[in-house]
């Protein structure tokens, strides 16, 4: 079904055919833009920036682009087609028709995986509420705003499912998603990532490559539901979602790439002379990357778990692209993986698969993350230079599952407590390291101009020029 502008809310869903839903997310809406305006972007509300909208939910040519000011974006409800005579792709349901409404058994597992989706998507927003201050060209204030914007529709489309399917109790939780905020003491986010600001444009391009990314993995999940309009939700999500993937994996390299500048000209890769002319070293770098990286795998959950279990057989929630495998029960199989024995060494341990789908999936997005690296790495080699970045093993800095705690060195070995404090600021940035990249953190706001610190895009946005003025301020 199109995409209808001309409603309040756009939407693809034929809103207008359920006038009390329609009357619903009406009041919705208000609430939502004050809290765009009070918890979103600061100081840029009446800038006029270079956005792309949806205007429909096919992969090709599914966006426009135009200068819009932030409020007045047209956040809307889209979801992808339906596929005819979908079936359950997997667990004990596997074969029979999906659902277009809920199961009353699995309403309030449902509810919440919508709740902690739709959380997290407000949530980026919050935390990155203050980096357009400091952006490094009009380029990358561009692009962060138009993941911010993004993400608020992620909240609308999360939002809709609530209103829709869940009648007082959804509303309700629509209700919560704007009245819990990253990092308030009372009223904190759900989960702990989301409540760490994001106050550096290391951090952000990281948050976006690692982060984000999670977000894709946890969508692919979503997309396999037998509830159909999740599913539904789910897939066109993500189609939005690789835009903030690219921002982060560009990002870095682009910041790897001016490093690597620095580094031949002055014949140097000591951290203090890439420092002393406002670039940023590649060991800092790596440490940023050991931070996001590690922080990020917590969020797919404990190896072994009785919920994901469950979510799998029940049919609410599969593997990423389940139809690549061949056994869609998983009854049979048996996961591996090492744990610590608890006097400093390792076990071996083994679970039913089912029981190990956190950890299938936290497997493919590992894979995931290591296609960017190799390609920050052919730029350094292409370079002449021989540092590798590398992403620090899973066990490293978990909070969570069986490492949850474990002092583990970046190569996975266990080590004493006193030798992970010793070796902490080598690991992950250090307060020092912190303070250098936010002395580094000057807004560049000339068309075309790049801080010292990344270097220019290969190209710009929508086949616009580099030097295009993606954000006219007021
Ligand atoms: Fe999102
Ligand atoms: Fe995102």
């Amino acid at each position: 079904m199109a995409i209808d502008y001309q409603e309040l809310i756009p939407n693809n869903v034929d809103l207008g055919a359920n006038r009390t839903l329609q009357r619903a997310l009406e009041h919705w809406q208000p609430r939502f833009l004050d809290w765009w305006r009070g918890m979103g972007p600061t100081d840029f509300q009446a800038a006029e920036i270079y956005l792309r909208t949806a205007t429909s939910v096919d992969a090709q040519g599914w966006a426009s682009y135009g200068q819009v000011r932030m409020p007045e974006y047209r956040w809307g409800i889209f979801l992808a087609d339906a596929v005819p005579d979908r079936r359950i792709g997997f667990g004990d349901e596997f074969g029979k028709p999906v659902w277009n409404q809920v199961p009353g058994e699995h309403r309030s597992t449902l509810r919440r995986l919508i709740v902690t989706q739709g959380d997290t998507e407000p949530a980026s927003v919050e935390q990155q509420r203050l980096l357009g201050h400091s952006c490094p060209s009009l380029y990358d204030l561009r692009n962060l705003f138009q993941v911010n914007v993004e993400e608020g529709r992620h909240l609308w489309a999360m939002v809709y499912l609530l209103h829709a399917y869940f009648g007082r109790d959804g509303r309700e939780e629509a209700e919560e998603l704007l009245a819990r905020h990253s990092g308030d003491a009372d009223k904190p986010r759900i989960l702990g990532t989301f409540n760490e600001p994001i106050s550096d444009w290391l951090s952000f391009f990281m948050f976006t490559y690692f982060t984000d990314r999670d977000g894709k993995f946890q969508l692919k999940s979503l997309a396999e539901s037998g509830f159909d309009p999740l599913a539904r939700t789910c897939q066109f999500m993500l189609t939005e979602e690789a835009h903030h993937m690219f921002v982060g994996d560009t990002g870095i390299a682009r910041i790897v790439k001016r490093t690597l500048e620095v580094m031949k000209e002055r014949r140097s890769e000591d951290p203090a002379v890439i420092r002393g002319v406002g670039a940023i070293d590649l060991p800092l770098i790596q440490r940023y990357l050991n931070f996001w990286f590690s922080s990020s795998l917590d969020l797919f959950g404990a190896e072994v778990s009785s919920n994901a279990a469950s979510y799998f057989a029940t049919g609410i929630k599969g593997r990423p692209d389940e139809g690549n495998y061949e056994d869609h029960r998983a009854l049979q199989g048996v996961h591996r993986f090492e744990g610590p024995d608890g006097a400093g060494g390792i076990r071996n341990e083994e679970v039913p698969l089912r029981n190990a789908m956190n950890e299938v999936t936290r497997g493919a997005y590992i894979r995931d993350c290591e296609i960017g690296v190799k390609r920050w790495n052919r730029l350094i080699a292409k370079a002449g230079f021989t540092f590798e970045l590398t992403l620090p093993s899973p066990r490293f800095r978990r909070t969570i599952g069986a490492w949850g705690g474990a002092a583990v060195d970046p190569s996975g070995t266990p080590v004493s407590t006193d030798a992970w404090r010793a070796n902490a600021p080598a690991w992950i940035p250090s307060d020092a390291d912190r303070r250098f990249v936010q002395s580094l953190m000057r807004p560049v706001l000339e068309p075309g101009k790049m801080a010292a610190w990344i270097a220019p895009p290969d190209r710009g946005i929508n086949n616009l020029p580099v030097d295009y003025q993606y954000v006219h301020l007021h």
